[in-house]
């Protein structure tokens, strides 16, 4: 498969297996807030589509997932296959040079996309551009200022947190971005901007199991605390230290976790 320049240089969650079962695991749980926006035949178009376990929920018209890594492109071309969905077809594609003629779609989405571009009023201008006039764009962003977990001894799991936040920053994403929807999707000329925010919620002991795992093997032990490390956003020893409080955590049966994320929907007139 071909390559890209890639305005994503520095991609801070990685692709291994751990967080793409994560992501699957996810689909069903987010297509919830996007399908308000979804009407029969609709044409979509989803940008940096990942594995596209969420895009071949959001094909009930024809769809187009993009993403800027190639194995991520496979990944859900395969999904497609398996799940029978043959009015979605996926390409390599870089969120700030979408492969499509202007007013081409009737719905945008990009979930879990907009916080890893350094330049994101770029990809939100090449969003308006391939809409329709009178489509509708759909984001979801993490908003990491609102994420809870209880009991947090020291707020070590908080420190967790910070050290993913400060990770992405050093990847020249943002973030916060989540916090600057309205005024980034005002910007690049949507309007009738709507922002509501939920938490999906870690409470059962098969819940916390999967969250404290993907957790442990993705981000402490795995890619993203050595990345971590290697920008200074944290130190042998704090990852070690969020680590025994995450064991202590996980054993505890009032343990509970929300990843709070916030969801704006906009129209181009
Ligand atoms: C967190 S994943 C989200 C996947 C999918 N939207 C979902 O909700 O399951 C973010 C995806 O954005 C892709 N991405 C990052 N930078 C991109 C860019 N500049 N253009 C297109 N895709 C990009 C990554 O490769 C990754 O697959």
């Amino acid at each position: 498969m071909d390559t890209l320049s890639n305005s994503t240089p520095h991609y801070s969650l990685g692709y291994s297996a751990e967080f793409i079962g994560f992501l699957r695991g996810l689909a069903e749980r987010e297509f919830r807030y996007v399908s308000p926006y979804l009407e029969p035949g609709m044409r979509v178009l989803d940008v940096g589509c990942g594995p596209g376990f969420l895009s071949v929920l959001l094909a009930q018209g024809q769809l187009l997932g993009i993403d800027i890594e190639p194995t991520q492109v496979e990944i859900a071309r395969a999904t497609g296959q398996r799940s029978g969905c043959d009015n979605a077809s996926f390409q390599l594609a870089d969120a700030v040079d979408l492969p499509s003629e202007d007013d081409q779609y009737d719905l945008v989405h990009a979930g879990g996309l907009l916080l890893h571009l350094p330049d994101t009023a770029r990809a939100l201008g090449e969003m308006h551009r391939v809409l329709r006039p009178g489509g509708t764009i759909v984001c979801r962003e993490l908003l990491p200022d609102a994420v809870f977990v209880h009991p947090d001894r020291r707020q070590l799991l908080k420190r967790g947190l910070q050290i993913f936040t400060d990770l992405v920053a050093a990847d020249d994403g943002h973030p916060h971005i989540a916090l600057a929807l309205k005024p980034s999707l005002r910007r690049a000329g949507f309007d009738e901007i709507e922002l509501t925010a939920s938490f999906d919620v870690y409470d059962t002991p098969k819940r916390i199991d999967v969250f404290a795992t993907l957790i442990e093997r993705w981000f402490l032990g795995g890619d993203l605390g050595r990345w971590a490390q290697s920008y200074g956003a944290a130190s042998d020893d704090l990852l070690a230290e969020v680590s025994r409080e995450l064991g202590a955590w996980r054993r505890n049966p009032d343990a509970l976790a929300g990843l709070a994320v916030a969801t704006a929907a906009a129209t181009k007139s």
